[in-house]
């Protein structure tokens, strides 16, 4: 068995040196993962092993050869402290929080907990533009801060605000394989939860508490990727930023209260309604001023994932990232026509928003927690219920009124939407990560099927794809995933989903317990191994894996890396004591703690996954960072 290698950019967080040409190294450690012994390649296993679940007909993807990830030995559950990925496989760190990237006249900090990426190309899959979304701060890891502590001082509130929003980074890919920052570069850009300004479009532009434009973006959480080339960056948890920072837990913020700045009050999220929304930007254009469109609605934005049909109205699905909240359809009033960009530029801006309403009802329930037997239905039928334009700016809360709790809790209610994916047949994909008010402890990916594969169609019939919960299996590389996050296919139709089990709830003696940490499943669609997950890969300690994102080769898998050690400043009682490296839970990338190996402090990354080469022997050398 071939160990894998885990080496970071070993960039500069503050001189102010270009980036390229240091990407020097391994880590000084390398690891064995991979469960050889037990044989369990994802190449002639036929065993479907789940749990209870009937899947809908065979996806086709006749058209497409094969990935050259999905043939890997799944590795088994881990707690270790590192990112592991199978055999023949490597995983560099590209670039980290605080790291500095540049273009020839300004410089940038890499900000906190990357979550969507994309890879936009400028030389096929050698060469193009990430563009990454940072979603939330960690006041703990920005400046010491824990919750009921005292009030945050107005430099630290800038400090939360310059690590959010998105990134625009240059990479190419090396000669060895590996891939580089290129800085200085004129693609190189940032957006901050507090600037530039991004303007407003559709049917409420001007209306009262949104006006023209807001300042920057935040709360981003996963995206898209147009066909006409442009990024989308969803705001997610807008509430938390203006929210009175007296419960005791660090994800609210405050900005409101504690910014300093006049334009501060405008974080508070019932009189402001400037977060919340759809954003697109156009990673090529460094003038380009962000989009926020208003005609899709605003609540959690987890994702936005398109369909195109020759001859139809174009369609986005998203999701309402909440415990109890819904899926939604935009019908565009524009058509997407190749190579009419003015055409294409305004198709978010007017149209249609729909709510899923579900039958028998939306929610997988369970009798207990950790169950994997629901006692719900797991199939069904659906209609898409228009939303009036009075409803877009608090959509689920005017939706919720309008229907009343009884029915929308039946009826439009699921357990909490993260990532929508379309696959390339028109199905629709959802991942229902969990839902503790249903005691759906485990999650599930639902499938959605428009009638007649119609975009337009105001009807549906939906199943449960694929569950969430232990499988029982005795091979460790197949026992299940639980609470399933972002989703992306690859070409040969797998569908690659990576978890998100709550920090707080990870390897503690709970139903959890059996998935060790976050992880990244491949699931194939069709063939003997239809439904079954596999694990890829593991995540460090409290982390939870985001954003992945296939090359258009389909040779680097890139992958983010959020929020390692979260628990250590979390509450006012956290083990964390700023600047005392040793009491962080997790020392990733450049430490291991649970081998007690070099206590440093854990930073969000941006990881390049691919196929390792041939190996030099040599051991670089490896240069620790100061953080504080
Ligand atoms: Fe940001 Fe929906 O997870
Ligand atoms: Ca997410
Ligand atoms: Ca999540």
């Amino acid at each position: 068995m071939r160990a894998v290698i885990v080496a970071r950019m070993e960039a500069e967080r503050i001189a102010d040196q270009p980036l390229h040409g240091k990407l020097t190294g391994t880590s000084r450690r390398d690891f064995i993962v991979g469960i050889a012994a037990a044989g369990a390649s994802t190449m002639g296993a036929v065993a479907l092993q789940q749990t209870g679940l009937d899947l809908f007909s065979e996806e086709a993807f006749a058209s497409h050869g094969r990935n050259r990830f999905s043939e890997f030995n799944a590795i088994a559950a881990s707690s270790a402290d590192a990112l592991e990925v199978p055999d023949g496989f490597r995983a560099d760190v590209l670039i980290s929080w605080g790291d500095i990237f540049k273009t020839r006249s300004r410089r940038f900090r890499y900000g906190f907990n990357n979550d969507f990426l994309a890879y936009f190309p400028i030389d096929g899959s050698e060469e193009g533009l990430l563009f990454v979304n940072h979603e939330y701060p960690d006041p703990f890891f920005l400046h010491g801060y824990k919750p009921n502590a005292s009030p945050k001082t107005a430099a630290q509130v800038q400090e939360e605000q310059d690590s959010v929003g998105n990134s625009i980074l240059h990479v190419k890919r090396r000669r060895d394989g590996r891939w580089k920052v290129v800085s200085p570069s004129k693609y190189n850009r940032r957006i901050y939860g507090d600037r530039p300004d991004l303007k407003f479009t559709g049917p409420l532009v001007g209306a009262p508490g949104i006006g023209t434009s807001a300042h920057g973006s935040l709360g981003n959480c996963s995206g898209g990727v147009t066909p006409w080339g442009t990024a989308i960056s969803c705001e997610e948890n807008y509430d938390g930023y203006g929210s009175a920072v007296t419960t005791n837990i660090e994800f609210f913020y405050g900005w409101h209260q504690f910014g300093g700045q006049p334009e501060d009050a405008e974080y508070e999220f019932n009189t402001f309604k400037k977060y919340g929304w759809v954003c697109e930007h156009d990673p090529y254009d460094p003038d380009y001023v962000g989009r926020k469109h208003t005609a899709l609605g605003r609540f959690r934005h987890e994702n936005a994932a398109f369909r195109h049909v020759p001859g139809k109205q174009f369609v986005v699905y998203m999701g309402d990232d909440k415990a109890n909240e819904g899926v939604y359809k935009f019908v565009s009033d524009r058509r997407f026509k190749k190579h009419d960009i003015a055409n294409n530029r305004k198709i978010l801006e007017a149209g249609q928003l729909y709510i899923a309403r579900w039958e028998p009802e939306g929610r997988r329930r369970f009798a207990t927690a950790g169950s994997t037997t629901p006692i719900s239905a797991t199939e069904g039928t659906g209609t898409w219920v228009a939303v009036q334009d009075s409803e877009l700016d608090d959509t689920a809360t005017k939706l919720r009124a309008r229907f009343g709790t009884a029915e929308y809790d039946t009826h439009f209610a699921t357990n909490r939407p993260e990532d929508v994916e379309v696959a390339d047949n028109g199905h629709v994909f959802v991942a229902l990560t969990n839902n503790s008010s249903v005691l759906d402890s485990h999650g599930s990916i639902r499938k959605l099927v428009e009638k007649n594969n119609n975009p337009e169609a105001l009807e549906f019939a939906w199943r449960d794809y694929a569950a969430g919960g232990p499988t029982g299996s005795s091979d460790p590389g197949r026992q299940g995933f639980s609470s399933p996050d972002n989703l992306v296919f690859d070409d040969a139709g797998n569908l690659w989903v990576v978890t998100d089990i709550s920090t707080t709830r990870l390897n503690r003696p709970n139903e959890y317990q059996y998935h060790a940490n976050n992880a990244m499943f491949m699931i194939p669609t069709a063939g003997p191994n239809k439904g079954v997950a596999f694990r890829f890969a593991n995540g460090p300690v409290e982390c939870e894996l985001t954003g992945p994102y296939f090359t258009p080769d389909e040779q680097t898998l890139f992958v983010n890396v959020q929020h390692p050690g979260e628990t250590t400043g979390i509450t006012a009682t956290s083990p964390g004591i700023f600047g005392q490296e040793a009491t962080y839970t997790s020392w990733w990338p450049e430490g291991n703690k649970t081998e007690d190996d070099t206590p440093s402090t854990p930073m969000p990354s941006t990881v390049a996954i691919t196929r390792e080469r041939a190996r030099s022997a040599r051991r670089p050398r490896r240069r620790r960072r100061k953080r504080h």
